[in-house]
């Protein structure tokens, strides 16, 4: 029997959706939910980086994840990250594959870009967080980093921020800020800066999404009362983890293989105890609460999970079947050794 995957570049990616924000906060809160329930097998992501020795460039994820509930599907994403297209900016940092297979026949069913997935879940991840944890009425964001996760950063906080009024978006490279600022022009007030104290400085919602690999946001810089967002490893000093009265990741025990993480470096240090981290899915199950005073400090900061590439390249293979986007191909006509 000919077995058949489709493929889906980029172009039938956003073709099937994916650029609707709202649609994947929806999914990315029913994941969590789901993990919550038990529901999703996601085993922490194995990473080598090349080259071999102290300093990698070039980094490799796998992410095996079954999402159970009315979802049913297995797959897997195979994600990439280079510091030289960090560099020369001709290529996305972050290139990645998204494969879905049959749950049954184990036949692989679809393979797509994940890039715009994997911008849109992470940011998106980092939206559901702040439903739960952000301070009521928040009005200024101060985010730093102005690339792919920085534009969906200011997608998704637009979205569950209604009170939203303005963005204060710091790069190192402020003319980046400059051309993001002016996609949102008419959406949301961005304010283009290329200091990182005055972005976050008196912030309700603070994000950081960049690729240093040194921290530069500092305690004192962080108000009382706001919600910390740190999508990379080690963005925020020491202090601002530990002003912080709720602590909240998307999986700890895939956060405690980073060594880099400076969540991971206060448990190995003593500083910080591991029963003080939550999981998002608690909060979104209400296994632990969410944001309940006005003057507590609330942080979030993720990985990065593949059941979130998941279920939205799941919802996304379906819409192409629904449209007819993407192309087929065929993996074999007669399938050899049966
Ligand atoms: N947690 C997750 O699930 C997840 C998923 C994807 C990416 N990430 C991480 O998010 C980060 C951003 O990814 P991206 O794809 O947006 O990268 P990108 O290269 O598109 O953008 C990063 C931006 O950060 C800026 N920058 C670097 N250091 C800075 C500093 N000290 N101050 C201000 N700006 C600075 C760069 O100039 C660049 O514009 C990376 O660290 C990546 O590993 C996390």
């Amino acid at each position: 029997m000919k077995t058949e995957i489709l493929f889906m570049q980029q172009e039938d990616v956003i073709a099937a959706g994916i650029l609707d924000m709202k649609k994947v906060l929806e999914l990315v809160e029913k994941a969590f939910y789901l993990e919550g329930q038990k529901e999703i097998i996601n085993p922490p992501k194995t990473v080598f980086g090349i080259p071999i020795g102290e300093n990698p460039q070039s980094h490799f994820f796998s992410m095996p994840v079954y999402i159970g509930g009315d979802v049913n599907r297995p797959g897997i994403k195979w994600a990439a990250e280079s510091m030289a297209n960090a560099k020369t900016g001709n290529l996305p940092m972050g290139i990645d594959m998204v494969i879905l297979s049959d749950p049954v026949t184990v036949q692989p069913v679809a393979i797509m870009d994940g890039m715009v997935i994997t911008a849109m879940r992470t940011a998106a991840a980092a939206g559901v967080a702040a439903k739960y944890l952000a301070p009521k009425n928040a009005k200024v964001a101060g985010c730093v980093g102005a690339g792919v996760i920085g534009r969906t950063m200011i997608m998704a906080l637009k979205q569950v921020l209604p009170s939203l009024e303005q963005v204060k978006l710091c790069d190192l490279d402020l003319e980046k800020a400059k051309k993001l600022a002016a996609e949102f022009e008419g959406e949301i007030e961005v304010i283009p800066l290329d200091s990182v104290e005055e972005a976050v400085t008196g912030a309700d919602v603070i994000a950081t999404m960049t690729t240093s690999r040194k921290p530069f946001v500092k305690a004192e810089w962080v108000k009382t009362g706001a919600m910390v967002i740190q999508m990379s490893s080690w963005e925020v000093e020491a202090g601002v983890v530990k002003k912080a009265e709720k602590i909240v990741v998307d999986s700890w025990d895939q956060m405690k293989e980073n060594n880099l993480s400076i969540i991971n470096k206060l448990v190995q240090s003593g500083d910080l105890a591991e029963k003080d981290i939550w999981a998002l899915n608690e909060v979104v199950c209400s296994k632990k609460p969410g944001r309940d005073k006005d003057n507590e400090i609330t942080l979030f900061s993720s990985r990065g999970m593949g059941c979130l590439d998941i279920i939205i390249g799941d919802y996304l293979y379906k819409e192409a079947v629904k449209k007819g986007l993407g192309k087929k191909l065929v993996l074999w006509d007669e399938a050899k050794w049966v």
